[in-house]
């Protein structure tokens, strides 16, 4: 960490932390390692290990900048980098789960961890259950003495319900269980997931770290108590991610809170406008004081970031399509926190407990850089697109 210091404002703390310029002739950025083999001076130290980088897997400088970066924002005593935000799920549910255990996950997850939990944890023998995202301390209920974690993500998947995080991590940790959370949503400027209990922190940097739509990558971020397990999960797996990503990543940090700034002032604006817009029957975006968990997400998080969704009045598929056909900024494709707006059609057919009772058909919005009045004006089109199927 080269001038962090938690006194200081969010965007110093981005422009500083990571590596020190210092340590490689004053360039401020630090060099991309491209690494297998690292060499070792003799014997004896090769035999021991005895040095700080030992082979490519296991860690380079490049990534070390981007972990100690992370780390000083997540409050963590260390973080690993794998190669996407998926990978960032899966690879801390193998390290510590194993057969015979109980997994509590939130249904509203993102739909690739349920699937990843649905097939590959099922056939190692990992028994799987979803919990209602407004449980609360209630989950204490579904504890089971082989519970082993209890996975989170608030707020959740295209319904995005806040989960009492707090409450939820007491009650896992009376039980000794681990609490892991997927913070990309709120990015740890947002929301600081171990201030609030969880012991692991999972965040897809694809998002508003890297910010531009081109780069795949993970972050894990575990407290003291898991760190070294977390690691060692992280090197027997070999899931080391490359050097150009893991700098693109570093690079998009630095600008991150000045992007997810641009975002939340937009996506605040837009879906307080759409609210008012007679085709549309409701908008779930916990910033809103109409959202049903508004007050827990302003006891908890300090920020809301540029992805949520809205209810269609009515119509079915037919008024969806239209909607998303009529559009001519918003892409129609996957991800989110890039500098373009995206939408996607929500399916929600794979909930078990929060299917939720919608008016119509929903679907997701990613607010991107641009101007609000063209975003307002694409949107328009869309709605007027759908109000015609009727
Ligand atoms: C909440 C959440 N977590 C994880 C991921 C996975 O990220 P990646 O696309 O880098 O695999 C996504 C991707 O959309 C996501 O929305």
């Amino acid at each position: 960490m080269a001038k962090d210091n938690g006194e200081m404002g969010i965007n110093t703390r981005l422009a500083h932390s990571g590596n020190n310029p210092r340590d490689y002739f004053g360039f401020v950025n630090p060099p991309v390692v491209h690494a297998s083999t690292v060499l070792y001076p003799d014997a004896a130290s090769m035999a021991a290990r005895s040095q700080k980088y030992t082979y490519g897997t296991r860690g380079t400088p490049t990534m070390d900048a981007l972990t100690q970066a992370v780390d000083a924002l997540e409050g963590s005593a260390g973080t690993i980098a794998v190669p996407s935000g998926l990978a960032a799920v899966t690879v801390p549910l193998l390290t510590f789960l194993a057969a015979g255990d109980h997994l509590l996950i939130v249904d509203s997850v993102y739909h690739p961890t349920r699937h990843f939990a649905d097939t590959m944890l099922k056939r190692l023998g990992v028994e799987v259950e979803y919990y209602d995202p407004h449980i609360g301390a209630g989950i204490a209920a579904l504890i089971k003495p082989n519970t082993k974690v209890v996975f989170t993500e608030s707020p959740g998947s295209n319904t995005y319900e806040v989960q009492d995080i707090p409450a939820i991590a007491k009650a896992a940790h009376q039980a000794g269980a681990i609490v892991m959370m997927d913070n990309t949503w709120a990015t740890p400027l947002y929301f600081k997931p171990l201030d609030h209990g969880v012991d692991i922190s999972i965040h897809a940097a694809t998002k508003y770290p890297a910010g531009h739509s081109d780069v795949l990558l993970g972050t894990v971020s575990a407290n003291e108590t898991y760190w070294k397990q977390l690691y060692e999960g992280f090197c027997t797996l070999g899931c080391c991610s490359g050097p150009d990503d893991i700098y693109q990543v570093l690079r998009g940090l630095r600008t991150m809170g000045v992007r997810l700034e641009h975002h939340r002032k937009s996506t605040l604006a837009l879906a307080s406008w759409l609210e008012e817009q007679p085709g549309v029957a409701q908008v779930l975006y916990p910033a809103l004081e109409s959202h049903p968990d508004h007050a827990l997400w302003k006891r908890d998080f300090c920020g809301s970031s540029g992805v949520f969704s809205i209810v269609l009045k009515g119509g079915g598929q037919k008024a969806q399509h239209a909607f998303l056909d009529a559009l001519k900024l918003f892409g129609l494709g996957y991800s989110w926190g890039g500098y373009e707006s995206l939408a996607v059609p929500v399916f929600l057919g794979d909930r078990t407990v929060a299917k939720g009772s919608y008016e119509g058909p929903l679907v997701r919005l990613q607010v991107g850089l641009e101007d609000v009045d063209d975003l307002k004006a694409d949107l328009l089109r869309g709605l007027a697109a759908a109000a015609a199927t009727a």
